[in-house]
């Protein structure tokens, strides 16, 4: 396997998802480091990841990972939740592989340290799409952070494309979301995670069914932390002194991704251009 060419400070930071939902995560990152230029990768072709198998997001995985370096990302973030509870460790050996030189960020060590660090009650939620619950990812994290905390996971079927297809929302956004809701009132949890990128869209509603007291968590700001030390520490900052450029690539069609994305990261979107990947050119 072909090394990597050690990254230079100006290269872009790559982002990917599986749609257009990464940008919740993206925007902490134009905000918390708005002097780095950005690459989002929506793999809008073979959405939704949240009813794959853990197999299958492996290989989208490296697949999009390949494709990030030869664009010449310096560093990957994983900001949807099923790939990185799926793949993180596949994609940290696969970069290690490639000589080391490109740190790889997921998001459910970021918000699991939150929550922990923030439950009195020592209960925590999550609402996460089935592959994410079904990797155990949450699970084992909040294990080795807190072996006294318990979880109550919430796999949120259709959630997500519900969302994703539900603007403006109708009643029966918030009739799922209170379905949803429901195990995590009877355990009396205190904070929840988000475990879907897609969910901090439906945070007011979820805010109101849970009550007031319980803390809402999610992934963005700690992957923004995450990001600034592992570029400090391989002393990738970009120089630039004014604000760095963001473009967007999505396997399916870009112009859906256009409109649904401006709605998610509140921003213009700017360029957007179509790209194959193989497997997802072979799953069209
Ligand atoms: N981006 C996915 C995640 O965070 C949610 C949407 C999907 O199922 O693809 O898990």
């Amino acid at each position: 396997m072909p090394g990597v060419s050690e990254p230079r400070p100006q290269q872009p930071v790559a982002v990917f998802d599986s749609g257009v939902g990464g940008m919740t995560v993206l925007h902490e990152l134009l905000v918390s480091l708005p002097t780095e230029d950005y690459l989002y990768l929506g793999d809008t072709a073979r959405f939704p990841y949240g009813d794959r198998t853990q197999e299958q997001l492996r290989a989208f995985s490296v697949e999009i990972a390949e494709y990030l370096l030869a664009q010449g990302a310096k560093l990957l973030v994983v900001a949807c939740n099923a790939a990185s509870s799926a793949a993180l460790g596949t994609l940290e050996r696969h970069l290690a592989a490639r000589g080391g030189e490109v740190d790889v960020i997921g998001v459910v060590a970021a918000a699991t340290q939150l929550a922990v660090a923030g439950s009195r009650s020592g209960r925590i939620g999550l609402l996460a799409t089935p592959a994410t619950v079904a990797s155990g990812a949450y699970e084992r994290a909040v294990r080795a952070a807190d072996p006294h905390v318990h979880l109550e996971s919430v796999p949120c079927a259709d959630l997500a494309p519900i969302i994703q297809s539900g603007f403006p929302f109708d009643i029966e956004v918030v009739e799922t979301v209170r379905e949803y809701c429901a195990p995590l009132r009877a355990a009396q949890v205190d904070t929840v995670v988000l475990g879907c990128t897609h969910y901090p869209l439906v945070a007011p509603m979820l805010q109101r069914i849970l009550g007031r007291d319980v803390t809402l968590v999610t992934s963005g700001a700690g992957v923004a932390r995450s990001v600034e030390r592992a570029l400090a520490a391989r002393g990738l900052e970009n120089p630039q002194s004014e604000e760095g450029s963001y473009r967007f690539r999505c396997t399916g069609e870009a112009s859906s991704f256009k409109a649904l994305g401006t709605r998610f990261l509140q921003m213009p979107l700017g360029e957007v251009a179509q790209v194959e990947l193989g497997a997802a050119r072979a799953a069209a």
